[in-house]
């Protein structure tokens, strides 16, 4: 049984103050041991949030980081400064970080090499445009993802490691995918895993949804068969993540 997991993708929000405000607010109620709560926030938000949530069952995640391990890479976060920051989890392939911070799918790969030979975990977002669901391209799109973005990683480091599908067109509209379109792809990218790996493998890795989840949809969309959680954006910044959690 796949244990379900809950992350807050808190984007490029919430100041130091902020942040720490806000997991004061949720922390006690979101530290549940039912599912994995994982807060991914700002680089400049890790370690006060790390620090915060210490006595909890909460896991911090960063948003993004290089794949290289230290050197003349001016702006860029490295995972072994994370790991030794304390971070667990990294989104990478945000479809915002491949729209606007030129991510393919070979330096997602990197990414998710890198993460894992630091033992950080990668939380790997794949996601269609509406013009390729349209098209009925929809999963050779995110086969394509999938595939790219776990090449040459092994079975045993694939079982940890979390996939969000995330489609383009319900980030942030409040056009949430329903749950038969999400549960529909979601099974698709556990047949992939499978043709990758093996079943028993692609049984272990857990597939989020994310795209307007929030308090109303969470329950229904979480109880699919493949979706295991999901990646929440605008409402993890409010204290309705906290209902969220609780949905599982
Ligand atoms: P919203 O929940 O705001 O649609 O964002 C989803 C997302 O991009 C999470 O990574």
């Amino acid at each position: 049984m796949r244990k379900k997991i809950i992350a807050g993708n808190w984007k490029m929000n919430k100041t130091p103050m902020e942040a720490l405000e806000l997991v004061e607010q949720i922390k006690d109620k979101c530290n549940v041991s039912e599912c994995d709560v994982v807060f991914c926030v700002p680089f400049i938000d890790l370690i006060p949030v790390i620090e915060k949530v210490k006595d909890t069952n909460i896991s911090v995640g960063a948003q993004n980081m290089y794949f290289e391990d230290n050197g003349a890479y001016t702006g860029e976060i490295s995972p072994k400064m994370l790991k030794e920051s304390g971070v667990k989890y990294v989104i990478l392939g945000h479809s915002e970080r491949r729209q606007y911070f030129c991510e393919t799918d070979e330096t997602v790969n990197k990414k998710v090499k890198k993460a894992i030979e630091y033992g950080l975990i990668p939380i790997i977002c794949v996601g269609e445009t509406l013009e390729q669901r349209e098209k009925g391209v929809t999963v050779d799109f995110i086969n394509v993802q999938v595939k790219s973005a776990l090449y040459n990683v092994s079975k045993e480091d694939a079982e940890n490691i979390v996939i969000a599908y995330e489609p383009i067109w319900a980030i942030g509209t409040g056009k949430t995918a329903t749950n038969a379109q999400a549960q529909e792809v979601c099974a698709e990218i556990r047949k992939t895993l499978s043709s990758i790996y093996d079943n028993e493998t692609a049984d272990k890795m857990r597939i989020q949804y994310g795209g307007s989840v929030n308090e109303k949809n969470a329950k229904d969309l979480f109880a699919m068969g493949d979706i295991d959680g999901g990646l929440v954006g605008g409402a993890s910044l409010k204290a309705e993540f906290i209902d969220i959690v609780k949905s599982i």
